[in-house]
């Protein structure tokens, strides 16, 4: 009898780090190992990790200083770096830290349970290819174990616009596409193991190509899929959003009327800078022809302050896109260099006082944008697929069709229903209401 071993795996960065988490807990699995929530009774350590910010990176060697304790009191203890800063530094991490046995780049995750073997002879192992064979088809089947109501599915990996400042080009490569055959397995195997609603993962998901009508032909493939209720997906380039997508929005009852696109800059000049092959104004034009196929679409976005070169006016320009659009959620973060792109080469960098003064005004507009979205559902009635309890005894939680998350009392047996729930209060982050 194999022994059985226990696993704890940290994720950082994207969605798509949360579903390859998945999936390496689902190929180690195959060695014997079983998932715990705690490090310290764990057999081996992996940490998936993000490159996309400085910060994020850091925080890596941190957590693994921090780790290198938990192998002095456990010599057995092996530890493993995945993800995105295991591609961009993986050398550079086995030589700032010899605590660190495996390293493995997003691309060479079918290749764990050998490189397991390998550490488990006392040796390294450190595998960043990019391999010819695609991962997807050599990782281990799903254990047909029973999930909870939602569920990432990568459709589509790598990025080929190569942002100025953005390293996911070189950590994930290029783009590739799953073919939607393989889509449509896993989506009606998740289905039958109680999954309802699927969030379509990709670095650009709506480049997808694997389906000779591309991702609006792979959502009409979903949306004959029985017992799937809803369908997302996640993240997008505006230049990317073909016709048949947008009209997708509103004529696909399945498809959420949520949608992520970032747009970066609201200044042309800056837009250029950071390669995103569009203006702001086409972008805005865009949002139009969504929203006039849906127009209750609730719409996020990604913004950067501080991109190198960018003056007052710039940043005006990005407020006045923000209150035009009228964005529902969004995330904004401060231009971080990040070496090896194009936008780190740049002389002309912000101030960091002045990164941080845009980002708290922008920040404020978002905020104040999301807060009214949020109160505009006060009174509606909408529809929530509950997820899990809630913190207070008797609550459930859930999400709207427009991703809010909306808490509500119901008995247990409501989770991984949708149910119509009737929204009495909004409050920082999340609705209230009750069953109707
Ligand atoms: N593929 C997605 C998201 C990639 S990363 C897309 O194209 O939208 C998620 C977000 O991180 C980006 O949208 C961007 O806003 C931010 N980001 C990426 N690189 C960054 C950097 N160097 N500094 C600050 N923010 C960055
Ligand atoms: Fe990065 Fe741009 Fe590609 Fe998004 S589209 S992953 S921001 S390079
Ligand atoms: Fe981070 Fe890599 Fe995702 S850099 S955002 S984990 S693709």
């Amino acid at each position: 009898m194999t022994e059985t071993k226990k696993l704890y795996i940290k994720t950082y960065g994207c969605q798509m780090n949360v579903y390859d988490s998945e999936r390496m807990v689902e190929a180690l699995g195959g060695k014997g190992y079983t998932e715990t929530k705690t490090p310290e009774d764990a057999d081996m350590i992996l940490l998936n990790t993000c490159h996309i910010r400085e910060k994020a990176a850091e925080k890596i060697y941190s957590e693994l200083g921090r780790l290198k304790g938990l192998k002095a009191e456990n010599p057995d203890l092996k530890i493993g770096v995945a993800g995105c800063v295991a591609q961009a530094e993986g050398q550079e991490i086995m030589r700032r830290q010899p605590a660190v046995d495996l390293v493995v780049g997003p691309q060479s995750y079918h290749r764990l349970p050998q490189m397991e073997d390998r550490v488990q002879q006392g040796k390294k192992a450190l595998d960043t290819d990019f391999p010819e064979e695609d991962k997807f088809d050599k990782l281990n089947a799903r254990p047909k174990a029973k999930r909870g109501p939602t569920a990432f599915l990568t459709v589509q990996e790598g990025c080929d616009k190569f942002c100025a400042f953005c390293v996911v080009p070189y950590t994930r490569g290029a783009e590739v596409s799953r073919s939607s055959e393989q889509v449509l397995t896993e989506a009606r195997d998740l289905v039958e193991r109680g999954v309802r609603e699927i969030t379509l993962l990709g670095q650009n998901v709506n480049a997808y190509n694997g389906h000779d009508k591309g991702l609006a032909g792979l959502i009409w493939d979903l949306d004959k899929v029985d017992g799937l209720e809803r369908i997302r997906f996640t993240t997008s380039h505006p230049s990317d959003m073909d016709e048949a997508l947008i009209e997708a929005h509103g004529t696909c009852d399945k498809l959420m009327p949520y949608l992520h696109l970032p747009v970066q800059s609201g200044s042309d000049r800056i837009l250029k800078a950071m390669n995103r092959k569009h203006t702001a104004d086409e972008y805005i034009r865009l949002i139009e022809r969504i929203r006039a196929a849906r127009p209750d679409l609730l719409l996020s976005g990604d913004f950067i302050v501080g991109f190198p070169g960018e003056t007052d006016q710039d940043h005006a320009d990005t407020m006045n896109l923000v209150r035009e659009v009228f964005y529902g959620q969004a995330y904004s973060f401060k231009y971080s260099t990040r070496p090896g792109t194009p936008a780190a080469e740049k002389t002309e960098q912000v101030d960091e006082t002045v990164k941080t003064e845009r980002l708290h005004a922008l920040q404020a507009l978002l905020t104040t944008q999301q807060k009214q979205a949020q109160e505009a559902m006060v009174g509606k009635t909408v529809k929530v697929l509950f997820e899990k309890k809630g913190r207070i005894e008797g609550q459930l939680i859930g999400k709207s069709d427009y991703l809010h998350a909306v808490h509500a009392d119901a008995p247990d047996e409501m989770i991984g229903k949708t149910v119509s729930v009737k929204i009495e209060n909004s409050v920082t982050n999340s609705l209230s209401g009750v069953l109707v």
